[in-house]
């Protein structure tokens, strides 16, 4: 069966984009594949993190994910850094990937310039070994990911490749699986850049779990263009586009067929606020429900650390043997 794996950092609050360019993704393939969702804490401490609010971060994030529709029983649901295998295996992985490739990536250079202070984790740079381990630790075919993590995929892709040629036939090479629709949800007062948990834009962010009202003050307040014509162009609109591409998400359909029901902005932001609220209305009850019974995490998040760890042994032994180390006594 075909498997499934992806990804979250708790190192924010689950904003729309994550939501619409992701984990909703993640919510039907659980159902269709043998599928594998993971909060990624050893991706947050890239940059630097309080460790009390990692830790509530990482416990609100799997609950924001339950909430969102992952069904432990249908599911692995894990926190990283509960399996070792994700480090052991990123070392192998950051000796099978160049300098070279690594400084090509676009988001590194994006955050490193965004650091305040000048300071540029190593980890920061070697994150994307440590992406494909997770993917490569289950020997995964389908990654459900939103567009920016497309040059990320490309990267686990060929590092996967080079290892099978180096070393034998070891890991399954991956596909990203990108949503045709609302894959790069942009920033609602700033629609050239991606909606983003690090960037400081709060008002141009919608987060999954914030208050009904706040949420369609930002649809009301987003940046639209000069003139007047509701049209998906994402290159000459793309604040407007942005808006049809949130709103089609939402209702399941396509952005340029939404585009013909409106003729003013005004209508078009209070439909979408409204399709937004919707879908992420029920979201936020059952969170509160999830969050009130803590004890009730930990044993979900218990059982999908055991049951992924039992995955990743296999194939982390396979590729020590395959690199050539000593099997212990
Ligand atoms: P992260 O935590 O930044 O984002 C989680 C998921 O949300 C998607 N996403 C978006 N989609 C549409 N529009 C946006 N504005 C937007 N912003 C974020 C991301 O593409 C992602 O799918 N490195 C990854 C986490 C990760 C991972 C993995 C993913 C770690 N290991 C293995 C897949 C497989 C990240 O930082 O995602």
């Amino acid at each position: 069966m075909t498997r499934v794996f992806s990804g979250i950092q708790p190192s924010g609050e689950m904003h729309l984009g994550n939501y619409l360019g992701a984990v909703r993704q993640w919510v039907i393939d659980q159902h269709e594949y043998d599928s594998i969702f993971c909060a990624v804490d050893l991706h947050a401490i890239t940059t630097q993190q309080d460790p009390d609010d990692l830790r509530s971060k990482t416990l609100d994030t799997v609950a924001g994910l339950i909430a969102a529709g992952l069904d432990p029983e249908q599911c692995i649901l894990l926190v990283q850094s509960h399996v070792h295998e994700h480090t052991d295996l990123a070392w192998l992985l950051e000796c099978t990937v160049s300098f070279g490739e690594l400084s090509r990536m676009t988001q590194f250079k994006d955050k490193s310039a965004r650091q305040s202070g000048d300071f540029v984790s190593a980890g920061l740079f070697t994150y994307p070994a440590l992406m494909a381990a997770d993917i490569l630790l289950y020997d995964t075919d389908r990654v459900p990911v939103g567009e920016d993590q497309r040059q990320h995929l490309e990267l686990a892709r060929d590092v996967a490749t080079r290892f099978n040629s180096r070393y034998g036939d070891t890991f399954v090479v991956p596909e990203a699986a990108i949503p045709k629709t609302a894959a790069r949800v942009m920033d609602l007062q700033a629609p050239h850049n991606k909606m983003s948990k690090s960037v400081d834009s709060v008002a141009g962010t919608v987060l999954v779990f914030e208050e009904p009202s706040a949420i369609a003050k930002k649809f009301k307040r987003a940046v639209t263009d000069s003139d007047t014509e509701v049209r998906f162009d994402p290159d000459e609109k793309p604040g407007v586009s942005n808006l049809l591409s949130i709103l089609a998400a939402c209702v399941g359909r396509e952005p340029a067929d939404v585009a013909d029901e409106y003729t003013r902005y005004g209508d078009l932001k209070v439909a979408t606020a409204e399709a937004v609220l919707a879908v992420l209305e029920p979201i936020q009850t059952r969170r509160t429900e999830l969050l009130a019974d803590p004890a009730e995490l930990a044993r979900l998040i218990e059982i999908g650390a055991s049951k992924a760890e039992e995955l990743a042994v296999k194939v982390m032994d396979r590729a020590r043997n395959a690199m050539g180390f000593l099997p212990r006594g």
